[in-house]
């Protein structure tokens, strides 16, 4: 199976990427950081590498190979501290590498994945409700969220099968990062196991740890205003 991963040198998608090639899967991994990719290749034979910034269309690559499976999971985090004097920079970064930068992708490697194959957008559990200091990071993730459902109607008739991928807490440099309490925190090599399992099943939705799933789906039936006063408190 050929497998394209972005974000493939930290985290969840550095594990998905070593998961995939100890299946023996032939994997391109994609990212910035040139050391991490170096030592990737060099761990893995069945690995290749692409170095490019997704924001930047015209570094994405062409590519050659057809693909079975495409996993569109680099993203990033800033959070918006002080809302009344938003900060439209912050803003802009955030949602450009987790939202445009999808687009960017999609437009250069969509046509690339075989009848049969799968494209898998790695979106957030933070899309589900909105939280404190998430307007952008959120904002981007719930956007991805829907990007990915319709896209899984349109490409129905291609006979390409989307999933979308919402996490909660995984321990990765991204959330290690935050200062607040991380509940059911889970490792890269639980949720990478997750996503290749969901993968496998054709789930529409891959969604993990289940108990936080359901925790945070409830709240999400709360009226707005009750919600809003407990996301008050939690500020
Ligand atoms: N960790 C969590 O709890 C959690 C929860 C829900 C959703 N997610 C989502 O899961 C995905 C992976 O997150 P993670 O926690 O594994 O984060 P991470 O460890 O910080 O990894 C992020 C990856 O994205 C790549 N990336 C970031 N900006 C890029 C850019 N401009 N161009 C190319 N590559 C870029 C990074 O590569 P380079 O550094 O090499 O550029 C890195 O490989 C993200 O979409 C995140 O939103 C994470």
């Amino acid at each position: 199976m050929n497998v394209l991963i972005t974000g493939a040198t930290s985290g969840i998608g550095e594990r998905l990427a070593k998961q995939y090639a100890e299946q023996g899967q032939s994997v391109i991994a994609c990212g910035r950081n040139t050391h991490k990719l170096s030592a990737l290749s060099e761990q893995f034979s069945n690995i290749e590498t692409l170095s490019f910034d997704l924001t930047r269309y015209d570094d994405i690559p062409q590519i050659d190979a057809e693909l079975d499976l495409l996993v569109l999971n680099a993203g990033d985090c800033e959070y918006i501290d002080d809302a009344l004097h938003f900060d439209a920079s912050k803003f802009e970064r955030v949602i450009k590498i987790n939202l445009i930068a999808i687009g960017y992708a999609l437009e250069k490697w969509l046509h690339r994945i075989k009848p049969g194959g799968r494209l898998v957008l790695v979106s957030s559990s933070a899309g589900l409700l909105p939280l404190p200091r998430a307007e952008a990071y959120g904002a981007s993730k719930a956007a991805l969220t829907y990007l990915a459902k319709t896209l899984s109607i349109q490409l129905k008739k291609h006979d390409i099968h989307v999933s979308v991928v919402l996490p909660g807490f995984v321990d990765t440099p991204l959330t290690q990062k935050n200062t607040f309490a991380m509940p059911m925190l889970i490792s890269t090599d639980e949720a990478a196991s997750q996503i290749i399992k969901g993968i496998e099943k054709q789930k529409t939705e891959i969604s993990f740890p289940s108990r936080f799933i359901i925790v945070m789906k409830l709240l999400r039936l709360l009226p707005f205003s009750v919600w809003q006063k407990l996301a008050t408190r939690m500020t």
